[in-house]
Formats: C-alpha cells, sequence, structure tokens
C-alpha cells in the first residue's frame, strides 16, 4: 500500500510502485482530466504539479512521488474559483478538441508561479507541450494575459 496526497486528499492506493502515476492518477484514483498522449515524457498532455513544479507523471513511477504533494487539472481551482490561467483560457477561447489542454495549463500555471511574467522566450523554452489543433498563438496570448492579471 503507497500513501498518496492528491488536491488536498489522501489516498491507499495498492499498486506496483514501478506504475506511473499517471494511471494510478486516471485508473486508480479515478481522476481522468490528466490525460496520455506519448507515454514517453514528450508531449506534455499528463503534466501535474508534485510539490508545485510541473512533472509529466507518464514517466514519474509512483514510488518517486508517494508523500509528495501532487496537483492535477481537478484540483487546480480553489474554492470555487478558477485560477487566472484557466479564466485566461476561457476568456481567449484556447481549446480546440481539448485533449491537450488540461497539461498545458498545469504546465502554464507551474510556469507563472515561477517567473511572473514570463517573456516569449520563457514561454518557448518552458511550454514545451504539443497540441495537435495547433493553439499556440492562443495559448501563448492566454499566457500574457493570465500574467497581466492580477
Ligand atoms: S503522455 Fe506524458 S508526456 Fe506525453
Ligand atoms: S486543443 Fe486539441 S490537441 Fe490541443
Amino acid at each position: 500500500m503507497a500513501e498518496l496526497t492528491v488536491n488536498g486528499r489522501t489516498h491507499q492506493v495498492d499498486v506496483d510502485p514501478d506504475t506511473p502515476l499517471l494511471w494510478v492518477l486516471r485508473d486508480t484514483i479515478g481522476l481522468t482530466g490528466t490525460k496520455y498522449g506519448c507515454g514517453i515524457a514528450q508531449c506534455g498532455a499528463c503534466t501535474v504539479h508534485v510539490d508545485g513544479t510541473a512533472m509529466r507523471s507518464c514517466s514519474v513511477p509512483l514510488s518517486a512521488v508517494e508523500g509528495r504533494q501532487i496537483t492535477t487539472i481537478e484540483g487546480l481551482a480553489q474554492n470555487g474559483v478558477l485560477h487566472k490561467v484557466q479564466q485566461a483560457w476561457l476568456d481567449h477561447d484556447v481549446p480546440q478538441c481539448g485533449y491537450c489542454q488540461c497539461g498545458m495549463i498545469m504546465a502554464v500555471a507551474a510556469l507563472l508561479k515561477d517567473k511572473p511574467k514570463p517573456t516569449d522566450a520563457d514561454i518557448d523554452s518552458n511550454i514545451t507541450n504539443i497540441c495537435r489543433c495547433g493553439t499556440y498563438q492562443q495559448v501563448r496570448a492566454a499566457i500574457h494575459a493570465a500574467a497581466a492579471s492580477a
């Protein structure tokens, strides 16, 4: 049994310690907002926060995150109030099919925590998530809008 804290709730999970965090989140705990894209840490669809840092959960074993604070897209809004990145995404109509967007939002939320006013170069080097719908221009505009909001 491993103990996992996700979005402030503790879960006891009976899963092989080598299991990628992504599958524990989706299949064991039932939080399906975090998506599977590539499985090899390349696309970012599976991005969550581990102790506030963006990590690609398809490539992190359960054993590496025991006792750490995990936040998924389901836990990003606080007390019914959207995170400023979520709000900017809505305001700028960023998602198309939406598949990559939960991971994209989690990556951006972590970036803004470290760099509240990122430059385009910061965005290019930090937000390497892949979007098959090509929403990159809307993503960039929404990042700047979120950075400019309170
Ligand atoms: S599914 Fe994890 S990076 Fe693509
Ligand atoms: S919105 Fe469709 S993959 Fe990004």
